[in-house]
């Protein structure tokens, strides 16, 4: 079951965290893996490493592996490519999506999982260019993806798109109105490309994280940290994998009938805990 032999994947912010881990696991279920990200370890882009306050930090702490993980997939047996991409610049995901296609002939999976989580303030210290930047990000980038794979995997008659939403986006988050409003937002996205998708075979669904023990997660002020572990059904938070696993199930043929749902992957965070 869940064998993806013959596919190719493509996973955004795949350099470390949640994406990293899908990235691994799509290869082990058989798929040939494309990983993209803002970041890379060999960048000398200090443009964005400045524009990126969470990147400067993990990649000074080394905690950035796109090119490490692509040379694991190889050693799975897979190919594996990297490309640097910014899921806001229409223009580069454009040119990557040919890419991937003129190189390994398809594309048939689309992991939308790029976001920026730092950006925690109430309404009234909100930053605007934040605001912005979580908008642009994490949900027209979500979209910009979408919208370059789609006429490949139409044309295929066959594809595989999986939006990473949040419980923020399901349930609201205090203080983070812009990041919640994204992820919240992924799903109507989400839902849209699934009624659209249905007549190519093309399906849409979201995955919603509760709290998953990321190097970005463990950056976090550390008492929210432990209140929101304190919520969980599990009293622990999800490992990359759990979510990864999801992922690899929604992208095979035996999900084929599953389309605009919101699978979660939240340890019991969105229940009535008291
Ligand atoms: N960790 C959690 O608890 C949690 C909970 C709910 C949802 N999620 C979602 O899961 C996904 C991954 O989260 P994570 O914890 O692994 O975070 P992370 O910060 O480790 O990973 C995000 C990746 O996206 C990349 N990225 C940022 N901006 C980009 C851009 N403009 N273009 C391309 N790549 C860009 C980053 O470099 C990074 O590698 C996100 O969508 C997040 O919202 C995470």
């Amino acid at each position: 079951m869940f064998s993806l032999a013959g596919k190719v994947a493509l996973v955004t912010g795949a350099s470390r965290g949640i994406g990293r881990a899908d990235a691994l696991a799509l290869a082990r279920a058989g798929a040939d893996v494309v990983i993209t990200d803002i970041l890379l370890e060999s960048d000398a882009d200090e443009k964005v490493l400045e524009t990126t306050v969470a990147g400067q930090l993990l990649r000074d702490r080394g905690v950035v592996y796109a090119e490490q993980t692509a040379e694991e997939i190889r050693q799975l047996g897979r190919r594996a490519a990297v490309f640097k991409m910014d899921v806001t610049d229409r223009e580069q995901v454009a040119r990557v999506v040919t890419g991937v296609v003129k190189e390994f002939g398809r594309i048939d999976i689309l992991v939308n999982n790029a976001a920026m989580l730092d950006h925690v303030a109430t309404i009234e210290n909100q930053n605007d260019k934040l605001w912005e930047r979580d908008l642009r990000i994490n949900l027209t980038g979500a979209y910009n993806c979408a919208k370059a794979v789609w006429p490949h995997m139409k044309e295929q008659h066959w594809g595989r798109i999986i939006n990473m939403s949040s419980v923020a986006g399901t349930m609201g988050g205090f203080g983070q109105a812009s990041y919640s409003s994204t992820k919240a937002g992924v799903i109507g996205l989400t839902r849209s490309l699934a009624l659209e998708g249905a007549r190519y075979q093309i399906t849409s669904n979201a995955i919603v994280p509760g709290i998953i023990g990321t190097e970005a997660w463990k950056m976090g002020n550390p008492k929210m940290n432990e209140r929101m572990i304190a919520r969980t059904a599990f009293r622990r938070p999800g490992e990359p994998e759990d979510i990864a696993h999801a992922v690899v199930f929604l992208a095979s043929e035996e999900a084929k009938y599953i389309t605009g749902i919101e699978l979660y992957v939240a340890g019991g965070i969105n229940l009535f805990t008291f």
